[in-house]
């Protein structure tokens, strides 16, 4: 079905097939989520601070901003949906167009700007939905118009009105889309900006801090040391990447694929012997063998935007079939455990995965 919906979405321009799709999963999540279900099974239920994830593969932030799709990716089996990146106050985003595929390289360019309805209609979009078992994460962002001097205040704004909608927050400090926005990425704010949600964190929810792949080796081991050693509950690994030879805006897909896994080799040196710390990888993976690449290097959980707009949301039972057959290749019941011995004894995907 999605190749057929595909050879039609993409004659159309990307922002408009984007909208029309969500528009469509909204009005019968059950439905159209029928061809694509995977099967929960407990054995591939992956435990972080947020919950137990019910499969290791989440939807990475920006495709649902408006949390209009928690019902649909909930019946579909993904272990998370992490929604927005949502502003205190509505606003429109950049002029468009801003968003381009390059469906050879099965990448994506998006300048989008935070576009979206503010953190009041998403409260609301977020009480009508059954969400079953799947975590719901909410990303947070500051208003274009905020100064970064005040930017606290924004985050605080989101995150009181949110708090108890979600099993974990992300604070982005990390889109190439807002001006100024990476700066926010600096030790001092975050430092002042943990602390002050921490306050009003009466629920004790994990909150996580997404980073850009633009970092230098020296900028993520300081950020990951930080994060350690503050009430930073895990890292986001990565945004999209600016490349010059694109144009304006975050590249994701394929083409971020090495830059992000490099980030989160990085942050997994500094962060994994805490078990307490997640990491939750993404950027560019598409393929079984990413994940097991992330496993080897201590990571456990990842998510997916750009593939599945190239591959579809079928994307996810390949995966799982994949993750079965391995795991009763080596003789493993327990995700959990077969992710602790890829990491401990780095063990090798066989060849005909
Ligand atoms: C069109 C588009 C919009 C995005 N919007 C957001 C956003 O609002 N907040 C955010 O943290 N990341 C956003 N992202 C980044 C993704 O969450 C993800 O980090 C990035 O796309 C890399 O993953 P991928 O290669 O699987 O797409 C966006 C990505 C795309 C393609």
């Amino acid at each position: 079905m999605y190749s057929l919906a595909k050879k039609i979405l993409f004659k159309l321009e990307p922002e408009l097939a984007h909208d029309i799709t969500l528009g469509l999963l909204n009005t019968s999540p059950r439905f159209f989520s029928l061809p694509y279900q995977i099967e929960n099974k407990k054995s591939l239920s992956v435990s972080t601070r947020a919950g137990q994830w019910s499969f290791p593969l989440g939807i990475a932030a920006g495709l649902d901003k408006q949390a209009r799709l928690i019902t649909f990716f909930s019946r579909l089996g993904v272990g998370a949906l992490e929604v927005g990146t949502v502003t205190p106050l509505p606003q429109m985003g950049n002029p468009k167009p801003r968003l381009f595929r390059y469906p050879a390289d099965e990448s994506i360019l998006n300048r989008m700007g935070f576009n979206g309805p503010g953190v009041d209609v998403v409260q609301s979009n977020i009480s009508k939905h059954d969400k079953k078992s799947m975590i719901l994460g909410i990303n947070i962002g500051k208003n274009k118009i905020t100064p970064n001097d005040k930017a606290i205040e924004d985050y605080l704004v989101s995150f009181e009105k949110l708090k108890h909608a979600g099993e974990y927050f992300v604070v982005n400090v990390s889109s190439p889309n807002t001006p100024g926005l990476r700066e926010l990425q600096k030790l001092d704010f975050l430092n002042e900006l943990f602390d002050e949600l921490t306050k009003v964190n009466s629920k004790n929810k994990p909150i996580y801090l997404k980073i850009a792949p633009d970092l230098n080796d020296n900028q993520v081991k300081e950020i990951s040391e930080f994060a350690l050693s503050s009430s930073i509950s895990g890292m986001i690994c990565t945004n999209t990447t600016v490349m010059e030879n694109m144009g304006k805006g975050g590249v994701s897909g394929e083409l971020l694929y090495d830059r992000a896994k490099r980030i989160r080799r990085k942050v997994l040196e500094v962060t994994r012997n805490d078990a307490t710390f997640d990491v939750i990888g993404v950027g560019g993976v598409s393929e079984f063998s990413h994940l097991w690449d992330f496993w080897q290097d201590g990571g456990k959980v990842m998510q997916l935007y750009s593939s599945i707009i190239f591959k579809g949301p079928g994307i996810f039972k390949s995966f799982q079939d994949q993750i079965l057959s391995v795991m009763s290749y080596f003789g493993f019941t327990n995700l959990e455990e077969l992710i602790r011995v890829v990491y401990e004894e780095k063990l090798n995907l066989p060849k005909n995965y």
